[in-house]
């Protein structure tokens, strides 16, 4: 896979598909994207002049057999063949969506992605998982399959909301606290409400080397790749806890706190540091805010840990810790008792 990092992602795309002389190509793009992105690439790109642009509606919800089966009637209305190829311009439900119908088309034609959010940058972009929801269930149908290349640039994000900014670098923080203590002293160390997307281009390109080496070990996440999931036990729990108060918060955000959640355990686990742990907390406090949660929405909490999909045993939850950043436990089962007395020591540092 051809990874590229550039503040100038016309001319590195258009040198990509020049290289890939697809016999035809088409850009997949959401109804935000198509003005804000997809047309100004496709005016500064001589190599994609001629490609029609099919869009989908935005937002996860349109991540569904519906958008899939319509963009691939304009595939094959486009007259693309196999040896044809795509651009996904968008954020993770442009390149989630589009690298599956890619994957999927004439039994798989070539696709790049050109993430346009932080978190499909950081993300979803590069890690070969594609796919679609369905049947109410995130993720359900997809497929492992590698983009042929990826151009991350932060140039697109001055137009992306800041709540879309900060979500995307929960992932990055993540990100540093599974490689180094060097990398998560640098992520903390930046104020990414300030929006320096200079400065903020080889945080993401090291951010994304993390994940990237993290998947070559372990591609279809028979065990590494579940260092990724940090934060996301108790994230994915305040997740859906969020939405059935219906007051959605970004992934990101809940990841944050998800990961407060995490070093707490790994703390009282496996003797996380103390100073480390308060610093991030203070730094999700200031950025993210907090989420109201008291004692009596504890059991309600566990309950929806309990049914994450990472549990391998019904009943156990399961988490991914850290001794110290860069030394990771996976395949952590905690005890009730000490996931309730985390959600106590959560609530002090957050001051909820
Ligand atoms: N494949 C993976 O490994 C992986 C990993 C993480 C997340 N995901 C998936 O990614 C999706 C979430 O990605 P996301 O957060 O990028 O969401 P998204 O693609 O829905 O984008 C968020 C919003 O920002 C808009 N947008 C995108 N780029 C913009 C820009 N430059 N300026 C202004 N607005 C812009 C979009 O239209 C949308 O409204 C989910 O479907 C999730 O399942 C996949
Ligand atoms: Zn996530």
């Amino acid at each position: 896979m051809n990874l590229i990092f550039t503040h100038h992602p016309a001319d590195a795309l258009n040198t990509i598909v020049k290289e890939m002389s697809p016999a035809g190509i088409a850009i997949i793009t959401d109804t935000n994207t198509h003005k804000l992105c997809a047309e100004p690439l496709r005016e500064a790109c001589p190599a994609l002049a001629d490609a029609p642009i099919i869009t989908i509606k935005a937002g996860d919800t349109h991540k569904d057999i519906t958008s899939l089966t319509s963009v691939w009637e304009q595939m094959q209305a486009a007259g693309l063949t196999r040896k044809s190829a795509v651009v996904n311009v968008g954020g993770g439900m442009v390149t989630d969506l589009g690298g599956f119908a890619a994957a999927t088309f004439k039994r798989g034609i070539r696709f790049v992605n050109a993430p346009t959010t932080l978190l499909s940058a950081v993300d979803a972009a590069v890690g070969g998982k594609t796919g679609i929801n369905f049947g109410g269930l995130k993720n359900e149908i997809g497929t492992f399959r590698d983009a042929d290349a990826v151009v991350i640039s932060t140039s697109w994000l001055a137009t992306l909301p800041s709540s879309e900014l900060r979500s995307g670098y929960a992932e990055m923080l993540k990100h540093g606290l599974i490689d180094s203590p060097e990398e998560y002293r640098r992520l903390i160390g930046f104020d990414i409400s300030a929006a320096d997307f200079t400065g903020l281009l080889p945080l993401v390109e090291r951010s994304v080397l993390v994940k990237k080496r993290i998947v070559e070990q372990d591609p279809h996440e028979h065990g590494l790749r579940r260092a990724l999931n940090l934060g996301h036990t108790a994230g994915h729990a305040f997740e859906s806890m969020a939405m059935r108060r219906e007051r959605p918060v970004p992934h990101g955000y809940a990841v944050a706190w998800g990961l407060v959640v995490d070093l707490v355990l790994s703390h009282m686990l496996f003797k996380f540091p103390s100073d480390m742990l308060r610093e991030l907390a203070a730094y999700v406090r200031r950025i993210y805010g907090v989420m109201p949660i008291s004692c009596d929405d504890y059991p309600a909490l566990l309950e929806l840990m309990s049914h994450d999909k990472k549990n391998a045993t019904p009943g156990a939850i399961n988490f991914t810790l850290l001794e110290a950043p860069g030394k990771i436990k996976i395949d952590c089962i905690a005890e009730k008792r000490d996931i309730e007395a985390a959600l106590d020591i959560f609530r002090d540092l957050m001051g909820i």
